[in-house]
């Protein structure tokens, strides 16, 4: 039975990254100590509001959890309850069942941590009157509004460092390597990964390819000398006139589409066109385990805090962003609708280019 405290809920929905566990506990902690709130932590993302599954979460449930991987709550990337199958696998909206159970729960305020499939959700659910605050979190970094989202980070520094290990066996060999990071239809990671790993060629879903100018450019460092190159291939990316690579279609899913094999299409054809031993590499949800770096440590922590107080102020329906190094709170309407994606212009895409990095075109 609910006492006279105030009670707060949290969620992890989507995929998980590495940073969930450390914003769980920046809030059950501001919650706690600053607040004397009740902490419920509901599990498996938006299924667990539909399900009516919940835990207590005291202040032990959360010490130590900092630089664990992953989110001790559970994740689903499927779950939405405006579209859940039932047994005959027909969708239905049961949002209003999960708005039961939020009441049921007795919670003063929810936050829901997540990236855009999440918080088009949360904000379906604002909108029928749960009071709920955003959280940006996804290895993508495709959020509008925000410059940083929570995952984004660590799963970066996942990728450089397997470039940076790609790149002393491709000098060995004499090879080209193709690596394929995630990103969906968004390069961010394709982007700073490749920068950051000083890759040759780097591909993004923002910029079509021109298969016989990424030849070119692995050719003609083979005649310098160069006789190695490496080609950061974005998940999303796809040649001029051709189609993104899907790997999967799960059904049930907010966004069915399943991104992947681009690597491979591209490894192949690159060494059937130049002649040169080529080899694959998919990332793969390597990007997602592991511990949070220092930065999404200190974004969740950041993050987990300001949402929590929001909900202390009853000032619901927003997200919480990082601007200009500040952490600010708008509209969760203003977050969602579409993603963000790398403009051809953005200063980065000129640095790499001034650095000699190709883009395929
Ligand atoms: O959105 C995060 C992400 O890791 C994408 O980069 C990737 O396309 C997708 O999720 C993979 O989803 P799943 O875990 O269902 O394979």
């Amino acid at each position: 039975m609910q006492g006279s405290k105030k009670r707060i809920g949290v969620l992890t929905g989507g995929g998980d990254c590495p940073g969930l566990n450390a914003s769980i506990r920046a809030i059950a902690k501001t919650a706690i100590l600053n607040y004397d709130m009740e902490v419920i932590g509901i599990k498996d993302g938006f299924l667990g509001l539909i399900e009516n599954r919940f835990v207590h979460i005291s202040y032990e449930d959360v010490s130590g959890i900092l630089i664990l991987g992953g989110t001790f709550l559970g994740a689903s990337n499927k779950a939405n309850p405006f579209r859940h199958p039932d047994f005959k696998a027909r969708f239905k909206d049961v949002s209003d069942i999960a708005i039961e159970n939020y009441h049921a729960m007795a919670l003063d305020g929810l936050v829901c941590i997540g990236g855009d499939g999440t918080l088009n959700i949360a904000y379906k659910l604002y909108k029928k009157g749960v009071k709920l605050i955003g959280v940006p979190k996804t290895i993508d970094n495709d959020l509008k509004q925000t410059e940083a989202t929570i995952g984004f980070d660590s799963a970066l520094i996942t990728a450089t460092q397997a470039i940076d290990k790609l790149h002393t066996t491709a000098q060995s060999h004499h090879r080209v390597m193709v690596i394929e990071v995630m990103g969906r239809y968004a390069g961010w990671l394709a982007l700073y990964s490749g920068l950051a790993g000083g890759g040759d060629i780097i591909l993004l879903p923002e910029i079509p390819y021109d298969i016989k100018k990424v030849c070119d450019v692995v050719s003609k460092r083979n005649q310098r000398g160069k006789r190695f190159s490496i080609v950061v291939v974005s998940e999303g990316a796809r040649p001029k006139a051709g189609k993104m690579v899907v790997r999967k279609i799960v059904k049930d899913s907010t966004d069915p589409v399943r991104l992947g094999g681009i690597g491979n299409k591209l490894a192949n054809d690159i060494e059937k066109i130049t002649g040169l031993e080529t080899r694959v590499t998919v990332l793969g949800h390597l990007q997602r385990g592991g511990e949070p770096s220092a930065f999404d440590r200190i974004l969740a922590t950041r993050f987990g805090t300001a949402s929590c107080e929001l909900v202390a102020k009853r000032d619901f329906g927003k997200v919480v962003i990082l601007k200009s190094g500040q952490i600010k709170a708008i509209d969760l309407k203003k977050a969602v609708g579409d993603i963000k994606r790398v403009n051809l212009n953005d200063p980065v895409i000129k640095t790499a280019r001034a650095v000699g990095t190709s883009f395929g075109i």
